[in-house]
C-alpha cells in the first residue's frame, strides 16, 4: 500500500503542493459550504476521504459519508472510530464543523445554553475529535491537523460573542496542541476565514434583509461595505480549501502553529 506522502514529508526532496497520494482524510461539515470544497480538493488530491456531519442532506460530492454530531460529548469518538476503520487510518484531520448561535440582543442577553452550544459546537468539537484522533497520528509517525478558526475571534460582534469568544479559545488551543505534538512529525495550524459565500452566509444575510426590511442583495452590499474588504468580494470555499490542501500538504511540511487568515484583506490591523 502507498505510504501516506503525511508522513514522509520531510524526507521528499521536491514536495509538490496538492499531491496527497495515499493519504486518509477526514473532514467535518463536510456536506456543505468550506468542508465540502475542502473534501472535494483532498480528493481530487488523491485523498480517500470520509465526510461527516450531522446529516448527510443532498450531499453528493466525494468520499464516504459517517454521521455524527461533533458538538456532543461522544459525538467525535464514535466518528473517530469509525473513519479510522473504513479507512484503515487517519493522516489528515479538518476540524472544520460549526455553527453560530446569534443573540440580536447582545451579548448580556445571551443564556447558559447559548454559550455552552457554541463552546461545544466550535470549541470542544476540535478538542474532543483530536483526543480520539491525533494519539494514532502519533503512533503511525505523523500527521496534519487544521481547525477552521474564524476572523470574528479578533473582530468580535456582541450578536455572536459565544462563538467569537469560542473560536479566539480555538486559537489558542491549536497552537498549544502544536507545540506539544510538533515533536512527534503531527503539523496543527489554523486557518481563519473572514465573509465566505456559504450557505452560513446566505442565512445570515436573508436574515439581515428581514430585521431591515430589504431585499437579499440591498443586504449583501451592505455587509460588504461595513466590512469594506480590500479584494472587494466574499472569498469562496474554494479559496479556503485550496490553503486547506496546501497546508496539509508535503509543500508545507515547515508550517505548524500559525493562523492562516484568508479574508481578502479585511482584517484592518498588522
Ligand atoms: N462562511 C463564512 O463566512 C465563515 C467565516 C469564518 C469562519 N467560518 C467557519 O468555517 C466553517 C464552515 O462554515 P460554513 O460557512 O461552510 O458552514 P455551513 O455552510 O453552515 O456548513 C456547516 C457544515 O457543518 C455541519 N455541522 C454543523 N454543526 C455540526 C455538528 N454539531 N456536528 C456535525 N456537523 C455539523 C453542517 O452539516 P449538518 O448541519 O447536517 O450537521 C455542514 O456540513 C465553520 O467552522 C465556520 O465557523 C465560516
Amino acid at each position: 500500500m502507498l505510504r501516506s506522502p503525511i508522513i514522509d514529508d520531510y524526507r521528499l526532496k521536491e514536495p509538490v503542493v496538492g499531491e496527497l497520494p495515499g493519504s486518509r482524510a477526514l473532514v467535518t461539515g463536510g456536506t456543505r459550504g468550506i468542508g465540502a470544497a475542502i473534501a472535494r480538493h483532498l480528493s481530487d488530491a488523491g485523498a480517500r476521504v470520509v465526510v461527516s456531519a450531522r446529516s448527510r442532506g443532498d450531499y453528493d460530492g466525494p468520499g464516504h459519508f459517517v454521521a455524527a454530531d461533533v458538538a456532543t460529548a461522544d459525538g467525535p469518538n464514535q466518528l473517530a472510530a469509525e473513519a479510522a476503520t473504513h479507512l484503515g487510518g487517519i493522516d489528515i484531520l479538518v476540524d472544520n464543523a460549526a455553527s453560530q448561535t446569534r443573540v440580536p440582543d447582545g451579548v448580556l442577553a445571551m443564556t447558559d445554553a447559548d454559550w455552552l452550544t457554541d463552546l461545544n459546537g466550535s470549541l470542544l468539537s476540535a478538542v474532543r475529535l483530536d483526543r480520539a484522533v491525533v494519539p494514532a497520528m502519533i503512533a503511525a509517525g505523523g500527521g496534519a491537523v487544521v481547525h477552521i478558526g474564524s476572523n470574528a475571534a479578533r473582530l468580535p460582534q456582541p450578536a455572536a460573542l459565544a462563538y467569537a469568544s469560542a473560536k479566539a479559545a480555538l486559537a489558542t488551543y491549536s497552537k498549544g496542541l502544536a507545540n506539544e505534538v510538533g515533536r512527534h512529525n503531527v503539523r496543527v495550524n489554523l486557518v481563519s476565514p473572514g465573509v465566505i459565500e456559504t450557505s452560513a452566509l446566505a442565512a445570515r444575510l436573508q436574515t439581515l434583509a428581514d430585521e431591515a426590511g430589504t431585499d437579499l442583495d440591498t443586504a449583501r452590499r451592505q455587509f460588504m461595505t461595513t466590512f469594506n474588504v480590500p479584494l472587494q468580494r466574499p472569498g469562496t470555499a474554494d479559496d479556503v480549501a485550496a490553503l486547506v490542501t496546501f497546508l496539509v500538504s508535503p509543500a508545507a511540511s515547515y508550517l505548524t502553529g500559525t493562523n492562516h487568515v484568508i479574508d481578502g484583506g479585511l482584517l484592518p490591523t498588522v
